[in-house]
């Protein structure tokens, strides 16, 4: 059997995070596969770092479009980051020269997401972005595949886990927002543009993919109520606790009367719910579909381990010759708008 052979664009938390599972379970990934799965060439910025882990295998490239035009590699992985730049013309790149991709760039989905994704099946190639949402949670194979038999009715949860960080830390040490933001930054527990996190951008990104694959509609990124938890105070979660509720940024996206809702906004929960009990940098997805009722997956949002697991399982997927649209059914079937619902179950 061909090997499946990856070049992998990014060499940070994430990509490092992929090469270790690679170099510790090749074994048990070819066996679940049905063929070796090899990382054959990489691309990073800096070529000279001690990253932790034997790199000297792999062909090595400074410029990721490089990297994606590649012939000795079949899926491309991008998990550089950033929604504009290298990681689009690579990932584009990667599509032209026939690659599959396996990407973990939520903000470049969220806002070229349908292009891309059109550009991916009019070319035949797959596109897969488990790692993009919630890091190690497995939610897109679970609406995409677990799910694929409810009707879904609503999609929420937290889905940044900086936030949820910044506002369990500001509840039980008594700090002021602009404290623990500080001491977030310091951990480096922030995107490199913190607004991304705070201003619950990022969180935005993630609840518009999995939108558009609860709802079969495009992408809309623009579309999503965007509202931040800068002007959280310590009074407001006081006062929350002493009526029995939590304050989470949280992501709800639903079809109602007036049609899909997107919303990522700070929230009151009730602290006794699932939701309300999330601490620290977690994440947690509550799925709702017609026929199952409700699903709560909770996790690791973040982080080299949980966000490679998510990578591999793409990977994979790729490997035993899975063919999945990006967003569960083709591109061109899309809607811009869902039907309303008249009734909300
Ligand atoms: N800053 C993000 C978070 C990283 O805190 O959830 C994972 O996307």
């Amino acid at each position: 059997t061909q090997p499946l052979r990856l070049g992998i664009a990014g060499l940070g938390t994430v990509g490092m995070g992929v090469i270790r599972i690679m170099q510790n379970h090749g074994a048990m990934l070819a066996a679940r596969a049905g063929r070796p799965v090899q990382v054959v060439a990489v691309s990073a910025r800096a070529t000279g770092k001690d990253r932790g882990l034997p790199l000297d295998g792999y062909a090595w490239e400074t410029d990721p479009v490089a990297l994606a035009r590649r012939s000795d590699i079949d899926v491309f992985v991008e998990v550089m980051g950033g929604s504009e730049g290298p990681a689009r013309d690579a990932t584009l790149a990667a599509l032209e020269a026939g690659k599959d991709v396996v990407s973990a760039n939520k903000a470049l989905l969220a806002i070229h997401g349908n292009e891309i994704a059109a550009k991916a099946e009019a070319a035949g190639r797959v596109l897969r972005f488990e790692a993009a949402v919630a890091g190690g949670i497995p939610v897109i194979k679970a609406l995409t595949e677990g799910l694929a038999g409810n009707q879904i009715t609503r999609v929420m949860g937290v889905m940044n886990g900086s936030c949820n960080y910044i506002l369990t830390r500001m509840e039980s040490a008594g700090l002021t927002y602009e404290e623990v933001f500080e001491e977030a930054r310091a951990l480096g527990y922030l995107e490199a543009d913190p607004q991304l996190d705070v201003g619950g951008i990022d969180a935005g990104h993630k609840l518009s993919l999995l939108s558009a694959i609860a709802f079969g509609s495009k992408v809309d990124f623009p579309a999503v109520e965007l509202e931040g938890i800068g002007a959280i105070t310590i009074e407001d979660i006081r006062h929350a606790a002493d009526m029995g509720y939590r304050i989470k940024l949280l992501g709800v996206a639903q079809l109602s009367g007036r049609g899909l809702e997107q919303r990522m906004t700070p929230c009151l929960v009730p602290a006794a719910s699932p939701l309300g009990q999330l601490e620290g940098g977690t994440n947690m997805v509550v799925l709702e579909g017609d026929a199952v009722g409700q699903i709560v997956l909770r996790g690791a949002g973040a982080g080299s381990g949980p966000t490679a697991s998510a990578v591999m399982s793409d990977v994979i997927d790729i490997a035993r010759g899975t063919r999945l649209p990006t967003f569960g059914i083709p591109a061109t079937s899309l809607v811009a708008q869902p039907a309303a619902r008249s009734a909300v179950p």
